[in-house]
């Protein structure tokens, strides 16, 4: 779906801005934290199944042995992949990685990425079309519970997601969808919050980039997809929530 034509340079104008907020003007008093009000929570299991697919702990010793300087020296975006599924354990593995909740307290939590203020606003959606054991949709990832939910299974959702993606979907086996929760991170930043945001995604992107190439799978980040599109598919309302960057994951071809 096409959005209206808009005024470029206005809304360049607007990026700049967000890329160099005024922290002179940003006063704790002026958030919902700095005002005592309750902390917006993260609700990631409202658009999806109540039951889900429990994945297991991803066995450290055998999975991503190799060395952090081997993974970073050697990544690089991938488009072409093997027509082989991920297992589920890699695929835990992933989520793990890039997702996972290791410590929470309150509204702070720890997490593989950094997150301004402990807030992650970022909640993970995955594509799955081969991976061994996991049917083919759209699922929401639970990063506490480590467990999948599904979205959405209907058919022809693989050519929909394709064409959101621009066609940019390189028969992937799974593709990962990062949605962002603007209230969580504005809660305690206001005014200088979403740049924090677009940083975060940033984070979550490169530690899959390095986690796949861990385990001998090659990733493309993608920022180019018709938002409204991506963000129906997804079944986020595209205001409170809504879709900020994406990422195809397959194992590399021989
Ligand atoms: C924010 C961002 C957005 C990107 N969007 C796309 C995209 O939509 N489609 C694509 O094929 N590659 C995309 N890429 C991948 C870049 O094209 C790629 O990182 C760049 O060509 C450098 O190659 P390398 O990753 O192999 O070092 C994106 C990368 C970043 C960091």
């Amino acid at each position: 779906m096409k959005s209206k034509p808009q005024d470029i340079g206005a809304v360049m104008a607007d990026g700049r801005r967000i890329l160099r907020p005024e922290w002179t003007q940003w006063r704790h008093e002026d958030t919902g934290q700095g005002r005592g009000e309750k902390p917006p929570e993260t609700d990631y299991a409202y658009n999806c199944s109540e039951t889900g697919i429990a994945l297991p702990k991803p066995d450290l010793e055998s999975l991503g042995r190799k060395t952090f300087a081997e993974c970073a020296e050697n990544r690089m975006s991938i488009r072409k992949y093997s027509k082989a599924a991920l297992t589920r354990d890699e695929l835990s593995f992933l989520l793990w990685e890039t997702a996972k909740i290791k410590q929470q307290r309150n509204e702070w939590s720890r997490r593989p990425i950094p997150s301004a203020g402990g807030r992650h606003c970022l909640k993970t959606y995955i594509y799955i079309d081969r991976v061994e054991g996991i049917p083919q949709g759209i699922y929401v990832y639970l990063p506490d519970e480590h467990e999948l939910r599904l979205v959405s299974d209907e058919d022809g959702q693989k050519d929909k997601l394709c064409k959101a993606l621009y066609d940019q979907d390189f028969d992937s086996a799974v593709i990962f969808l990062w949605s962002a929760v603007p209230r969580i991170m504005e809660y305690r930043y206001s005014s200088v919050a979403h740049k924090m945001i677009a940083m975060e995604a940033g984070h979550i992107c490169q530690n899959l980039h390095l986690a796949a190439e861990a385990i001998e799978c090659g990733c493309c980040a993608i920022s180019a997809y018709y938002q409204a599109d991506v963000d129906e598919l997804v079944r986020v309302d595209g205001e409170e929530e809504f879709v900020i960057y994406a990422a195809t994951i397959g194992k590399k071809r021989e």
